[in-house]
């Protein structure tokens, strides 16, 4: 048989079959299978056939759409992968490539982790509070009057509105207590500002770890067994752990808190790494005054709380000689912890 569309087919896949490129064989597929391309004629003369020729016609013709419509999606085909593998050829695979950098935790943050993990194990739960506090919370709720040489000016950094930048994170304490109702047990990492001369030792903005714990019956056994047991379990066991009679207006007692151990650098020295002592009623009867409640009723709750000095800890820790370090940026200081 040689019908005039089986010519047809031959023809249009000899013409595919020799375009070079997409845009002919788009305009191979116009010419073919386009609205008024010739296989599409072909669809309007099948009119004008006879009832027996149209049938075999007609499937010859779906034979052919069929076959000229493959050739072109194959030919499609061909000129993508074509394009592909022309972009690809343009890379230069052999170019060595741009090593990204492995970023570490900041020893702070590692200390910190590690502080965490053994506050949460005896059951302390995370609280937070602003870096820009309110004079209230950061000293008249902490039993701190107004004649107090802590609330100079020369002190700490007063903003133009009267906050200021806390002086230390104890104002989470009260900002805990405010809103929660009694027991309480809590650390709160963060960072605290002071109008220090820098040196080795002291910078303007340094890291506390407050705690506060309280309940009904805490004792200065339970502080003691608090931290003694987390300064072990930071420093090792054969860390020596020392309460030593001071004074904080928010405490009663109060005691600083030293350790030594032979293992850590500094050797047969005490360190103070911490204030802390058992609240004092007033700082109990301020926050009811705030609440406007009992909820702290001093007479039948008692607490403890601490304020670690993070540097400080992170110093000894890692033995490390200058507290400016951490916020240095050297990479060749942060790298030794990486
Ligand atoms: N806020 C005290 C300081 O910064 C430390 C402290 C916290 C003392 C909690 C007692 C209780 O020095």
């Amino acid at each position: 048989m040689n019908h005039p569309l089986e010519q047809l087919r031959a023809e249009a896949l000899r013409e595919i079959e020799a375009t070079g490129d997409a845009q002919l064989l788009e305009a191979a597929r116009v010419k073919y299978l386009g609205r008024s391309g010739s296989i599409s004629a072909w669809g309007e003369q099948m009119k004008t056939l006879d009832k027996e020729q149209r049938p075999i016609v007609g499937k010859l013709l779906n034979d052919v759409r069929n076959d000229v419509t493959a050739a072109i999606e194959e030919r499609a085909g061909k000129f993508r992968s074509q394009k592909d593998s022309d972009a690809l050829a343009k890379i230069d695979i052999s170019l060595p490539g741009t090593a990204a950098e492995r970023g570490s935790l900041h020893p702070l943050t590692q200390m910190l982790d590690r502080a965490i993990a053994i506050f949460r194990r005896m059951g302390f739960a995370l609280a937070d509070g602003p870096d820009i506090e309110t004079e209230w919370h950061c000293f008249d709720a902490l039993n701190t009057p107004p004649d107090h040489p802590a609330r100079n000016e020369q002190d700490t950094f007063y903003l133009p509105d009267g906050r200021l930048l806390r002086t230390h994170t104890s104002t989470v304490q009260i900002r805990t207590m405010e809103s929660a109702l009694p027991p309480i047990r809590v650390i709160a990492p963060g960072a605290s500002y002071r109008r220090d001369e820098v040196d080795a030792t002291h910078s303007a903005q340094f890291h506390q770890i407050e705690g506060l714990y309280v309940d009904e019956n805490v004792s200065v056994a339970d502080l003691k067994g608090a931290l003694e047991f987390f300064m072990h379990e930071l420093f090792g066991a054969d860390t020596a752990v020392r309460f030593r009679p001071h004074y904080f207006p928010f405490t009663e007692p109060s005691f600083e808190i030293d350790v030594r151990s032979k293992a850590l650098k500094g050797g047969e020295q005490w360190i103070e790494v911490a204030g802390s002592g058992m609240v004092h009623p007033a700082v109990f009867e301020e926050v009811n005054r705030a609440r406007g409640d009992d909820a702290y009723d001093p007479a039948k709750w008692t607490g403890f709380a601490f304020g670690l000095g993070m540097d400080r800890l992170a110093m000894i820790l890692f033995d490390i000689p200058d507290i400016r370090l951490f916020a240095q940026n050297d990479l060749r200081f942060l790298r030794q912890f990486a």
